[in-house]
């Protein structure tokens, strides 16, 4: 990369199809995006992908001018790699090969995972934390060891945003479902202060240090057919749902000695699993930190950051390298930078 250039990352792993920009000492700027929002089912892949090849031109058009950039201001171009839906991560792999050529510019292959993590502890400033990573596709409890970011606890059937991006499509909520679950708790919380969670009981899936949630689902939406308030359902689903999760981190923040939990995924923009990360570290002496919103969820920046970060520690992808990968695992990258 040549000295004083920008790094552009291109995020296209699902619905999401992102570009963001951090400046030649790796500062973040905000992305650009256009997401899929199918008016009914969940995502269609190969419909994202042509979403994604669509707006390529317009939203590289548009980061470029946020700050005021061109083209030639870019000296290294990141794209997620993996894991993701194969059609989405074509089309952004196709894209950024195309930018690099086009400018002669190094390319970089990152782990969308990875860069959820990079980004949380560059925006937040912890050293060393334990990480729950809870999104669509993903819900896993992460911690470095030995050079690697070490998968300690995960779900072992769907995803906790997946799981609720069901549920609410269940019940006629577009995607995502997950904000809209969190508007409907809270309308029942305020309305029913006293409500007790025995009232709305559902099933508490922790094994060991793994989760799931297939079950936890399927018990929420028959409750609303046996006739429990659609508010209420949706306030005992996040409650025993995110009181897992946060169970798990608290147990791999005692297994591994640290002091710190960091939220990332597009579920950390929720407020009552920021308020029970929260009160857990602090019943531990402990500090819990969470991203803006606009990095927790899919975004080209955080793909831009890891990209730099990685291109600064000698690490470099070249077009025979750079084929997608959409089976990629969180601790399938080695930790090269600090
Ligand atoms: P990954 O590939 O990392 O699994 P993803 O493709 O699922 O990511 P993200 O943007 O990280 O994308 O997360 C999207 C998920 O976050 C969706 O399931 C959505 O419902 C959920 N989500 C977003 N906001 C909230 C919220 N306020 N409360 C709960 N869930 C939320
Ligand atoms: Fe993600």
């Amino acid at each position: 990369m040549v000295e004083g250039k920008w790094t552009l990352g291109l995020e296209s792993t699902a619905h999401t199809l992102s570009f963001g920009l951090v400046d030649p000492n790796g500062i973040p700027y905000a992305s650009k995006s256009a997401s899929v929002r199918p008016d009914e089912g969940g995502i269609h892949p190969r419909k994202a992908a042509e979403h994604h090849s669509e707006h390529v031109g317009r939203i590289l058009q548009e980061i470029l001018e946020t700050q005021d950039l061109t083209i030639q201001d870019i000296g290294l171009m990141a794209f997620s790699q993996g894991p993701g839906l194969a059609p989405c991560l074509r089309a952004g792999a196709a894209a950024a090969r195309s930018v690099a050529s086009l400018r002669n510019i190094p390319l970089i292959g990152v782990n969308h995972c990875v860069a959820h993590i990079e980004i949380g502890r560059q925006q937040c400033g912890c050293v060393d934390p334990v990480l729950l990573y809870a999104s669509g596709g993903n819900t896993q409890i992460i911690a470095r060891l030995e050079g690697r970011y070490r998968v300690l606890g995960e779900t072992l059937d769907i995803g906790i945003g997946n799981m609720l991006d069901k549920f609410a499509r269940v019940h006629g909520i577009p995607f995502p479902g997950g904000p809209v679950i969190e508007k409907l708790a809270n309308n029942w919380v305020e309305e029913h202060p006293d409500c007790s969670l025995v009232d709305y009981s559902l099933p508490y899936v922790v094994q060991g240090m793994d989760l799931a949630f297939s079950g936890l689902l399927t018990a929420a939406v028959n409750m609303v057919s046996r006739g429990a308030p659609l508010e209420a359902v949706c306030w005992s689903l996040q409650e025993h749902a995110f009181a897992a999760c946060i169970e798990v981190a608290e147990r791999a923040l005692a297994h591994t000695g640290k002091d710190e939990l960091l939220l990332g995924g597009g579920v950390a923009c929720n407020e009552r699993l920021r308020n029970m990360s929260e009160i857990m570290c602090q019943e531990r002496g402990g500090k819990s930190f969470v991203p803006a919103k606009m990095y927790c969820i899919d975004n080209g920046t955080m793909i831009a950051r890891l990209g730099w970060l990685e291109w600064q520690s000698g690490r470099e992808t070249s077009i025979i390298e750079s084929g997608i990968n959409q089976n990629l695992r969180t601790d399938d990258t080695p930790i090269v930078w600090a």
